[in-house]
């Protein structure tokens, strides 16, 4: 048995509002129209599906990006499934999961159906929702040795976008090695990182888990770099012995993935730079845009974003930032999501993949609606 998890209300809100308001800054999609880009180069008659591992040229392909050989990576139905299994295979029973907050909302979900206890280390809203290293290891020393199962992170942070480094990483992936836990990061985000950051698993190769391979497993996702969320194509990257468990469960839960999808994923990726070029350069005038606005504004903490996504804070307190966002879309045709999504409800998250054009008057009228709030 699996308990009914939380409701995923960030979906919901903007499965409502998706495609009916005028300006989307609420989803975290990079919104450029790419399957119809991609569909004619597909071969018409895919060959059936290559195995439980998933097509070889996609593994190569992620694998080359990743720093990885192909057999380290398991293809998964998106990102999603890769963290659901994660769970599944990483935590034992009196294990504990450590989660980040803010986060992706699922990755507290998960622990919640598999009845996994959960404890969350805060990220530090005065420093630009970085990660204190000292509160993970506290975290994992209230448990004790061999008491967590998975560190989870998101990196890029979703919702704040905010960007974890090799040092930290190799820190972190020490640290969980200490306490016997795997080191788990959701890497759907990362591509759109300016700065680039690093692979988790190559960056940590060297750093084992007592009970064998690397400490560190990833997750990833065509869904937000190449807008290929429909594809459904993911992957879960790690060593074995965790690999040989995770490929133990998806054969007899999901054993193959669409063949078409397969080659729709193997198109995108052999196209990877020139898609990722595209995606930078609209999320880096987005950003600049976004930043220019906060900049014009006393009632808002802008917090630097690495990604996609970018978590101002309203700083004005007579402001109720779920009324705000009910206000955006009933009146003005503005999805924002806001905050209290993600556990913070003085926030509100922005996305930064949609169209640019459309971002200065989405964000004007965030602006009028927060004028209009603040003065009571
Ligand atoms: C951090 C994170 N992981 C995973 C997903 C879902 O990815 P997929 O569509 O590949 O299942 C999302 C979707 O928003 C996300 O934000």
């Amino acid at each position: 048995m699996v308990k009914v998890p939380p409701p995923f209300e960030l979906a919901t809100w903007i499965g409502a509002y998706d495609g009916k308001v005028e300006y989307n800054l609420g989803s975290s999609n990079v919104q450029i129209p790419i399957v119809e880009e991609l569909l004619p180069l597909v071969p018409q008659a895919p060959t059936r599906g290559e195995g439980f591992a998933g097509s070889l040229v996609v593994r190569q392909r992620v694998g080359s990006l990743l720093g990885l050989p192909p057999d380290q990576v398991q293809l998964t139905a998106g990102a999603s499934e890769a963290n659901f299994i994660a769970y599944l295979c990483g935590v034992a029973a009196g294990q504990q999961v450590l989660v980040e907050s803010p986060t992706y909302s699922p990755l507290e979900s998960i622990a919640a159906a598999l009845e996994q206890p959960l404890r969350r280390v805060p990220r530090d809203p005065a420093h630009d929702f970085a990660l204190p290293l000292e509160r993970v290891h506290a975290a994992l020393d209230q448990g004790g040795i061999g008491k967590t199962g998975l560190v989870v992170l998101t990196n890029l942070n979703n919702p704040t976008g905010a960007a974890m480094g090799k040092v930290t990483l190799r820190a972190l992936a020490r640290l969980c090695a200490d306490y016997r836990a795997h080191l788990f990061i959701d890497e759907t985000f990362r591509w759109l990182d300016l700065a680039q950051t690093v692979p988790l698993v190559a960056a940590c190769r060297d750093i084992h888990h007592p009970d064998g391979g690397c400490v560190a497993i990833s997750s990833g996702s065509l869904s937000k770099v190449y807008n290929l969320g429909a594809s459904r194509v993911g992957w879960l990257a790690a060593d074995e012995p965790f690999l040989r468990l995770v490929r133990g469960v998806r054969e007899t839960m999901n054993p193959v993935l669409s063949p078409l999808c397969e080659h729709l994923a193997a198109v995108a990726l052999e196209r990877h730079d020139r898609i990722l070029d595209r995606t930078l350069s609209l999320v880096g005038k987005n950003r600049s845009v976004a930043q220019r606005w906060a900049a014009t504004r006393s009632d808002l903490r802008w917090i630097p974003s690495n990604g996609i996504t970018a978590f101002p804070e309203v700083t004005n307190p007579t402001v109720d930032v779920g009324e705000l966002a009910l206000q955006l879309v009933r009146d003005h045709s503005t999805l924002i999501s806001p905050g209290s999504y993600f556990g913070f409800p003085r926030h509100f998250r922005i996305g930064l993949g949609g169209d640019p054009d459309r971002l200065g008057p989405g964000l004007e009228r965030v602006g009028m609606v927060l004028d209009a709030l603040g003065h009571g």
